[in-house]
């Protein structure tokens, strides 16, 4: 058994003081918009990051993790941040956030232990970032909001990490929960829960396809939404509606594709919020449907292994809708489907995947998750 895996007392020798969590999230519709100043609707998943802390005199920082990534036990000198590239990145990027607006963070002891699976599109360093912001904000008996707890776990990955992510994931960690979508504006993070329809699950399946390139993909994409902005003279793609089709489609490619997918996904995620206030489910698949066609085709973020379990979700019956999830070029789908079907659902797209050698699909949530 490693260390991390026996527990706080195990590992540091005294009680934890505190214990935080957050979820991971799952986005039902309105992908690559958070960085256009767009609407996106997540909401939180099952699986959570799980983090217990007690604070220390001597300024050290000791963190033992249960995801191994280069070292299941790592410490730096809190004030001493300095990126390395490895997982203690995410720790220290709340730390410097929260110090550069003026707390003093002491040194602490904290045990992190997570059941968000690492690279499925489920946000896992989000849940991580929120949770530990909130041990923190326990711990130093700290008056932070959720919204700024979001924003403190954004500026840490998107600052100190240096991933140039939107605000869904951060927020989704800390304003979701499980029985409600989270309408949100990332622009202004104006946002309300949506409960979801009654009639309706989710389940949500990953590929085990997680691309190497995607990060510098992910990039890419959001460098295209800013020249597109520019070339449209507007701050954002947000600033965009369905009237400037036609300027739209005098973009150079890929611009023009890149802008029409972030312009009718907000338009989708509008439409979505509606049907589900209807009980429209035909309507909200159509919508997922819609949404992935998108991301495939305009935005060029899906890939094969993700195309055939999204195509093989629809083919069952009982499904409404699917669509990739998350950032893309591998990770996870997600589908709507007739309460009650999704374990049979579930099975047959995992069943279908398996065909093809060397593929294997997980259920994630949805049904009996194994
Ligand atoms: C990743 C990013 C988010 C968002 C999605 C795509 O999850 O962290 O900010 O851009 O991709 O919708």
């Amino acid at each position: 058994m490693t260390a991390a895996a026996q527990g706080f007392e195990a590992v540091f020798g005294r009680p934890a003081k505190r214990l935080a969590e957050a979820p991971g999230r799952v986005n039902l519709i309105g992908e690559h918009t958070d960085y256009s100043g767009g609407y996106v609707l997540p909401t939180a998943i099952p699986q959570k990051t799980r983090i217990e802390i007690a604070p220390r005199d001597d300024g050290l920082v000791r963190i033992a993790t249960t995801n191994v990534d280069g070292g299941a036990h790592l410490s730096f000198r809190a004030g001493e941040e300095a990126r390395r590239g490895l997982w203690i990145d995410y720790v220290q990027g709340i730390t410097a956030v929260l110090r550069q607006r003026g707390v003093a963070v002491p040194g602490f002891d904290a045990r992190i232990a997570s059941t968000v699976p690492l690279g499925s599109g489920l946000s896992s360093s989000a849940s991580l970032l929120v949770a530990l912001a909130r041990a923190l904000r326990a711990m130093l008996d700290l008056t932070i909001d959720d919204v700024d707890i979001a924003r403190i776990a954004h500026a840490a990955e998107h600052d100190f990490v240096g991933a140039p992510v939107g605000t869904m994931d951060q927020m989704a960690a800390s304003l979701a929960d499980e029985n409600t979508a989270l309408f949100l504006d990332t622009r202004t993070l104006a946002f309300e829960r949506i409960p979801l329809p009654a009639q309706a699950e989710l389940l949500v399946i990953n590929s085990g396809v997680a691309h190497q390139h995607a990060s510098g993909d992910y990039k890419t994409r959001r460098a295209e939404c800013e020249r597109a902005a520019a070339a449209l003279g507007v701050p954002q793609l947000r600033d965009v509606d369905a009237a400037a089709e036609p300027r739209i489609a005098s973009l150079p490619p890929p611009l023009d594709r890149r802008a029409r997918h972030v312009v009718t996904e907000n338009a989708r995620v509008l439409a979505a919020v509606a049907a589900i206030r209807a009980g429209d489910l035909g309507r909200l698949g159509e919508l997922f449907d819609a949404s992935h066609r998108s991301m495939r085709d305009d935005f060029e973020v899906s890939v094969p292994e993700i195309d055939d379990l999204v195509e093989s979700a629809r083919a069952q019956p009982d499904v409404f809708g699917a669509r990739l999830t998350g950032g893309g070029f591998g990770g996870s789908i997600v589908a709507l489907v007739k309460r009650g079907s999704a374990t049979k659902v579930g099975r047959a797209v995992v069943d279908a995947y398996a065909r093809v050698p060397g593929r294997r699909a997980t259920v994630l949530v949805g049904g009996l998750v194994p």
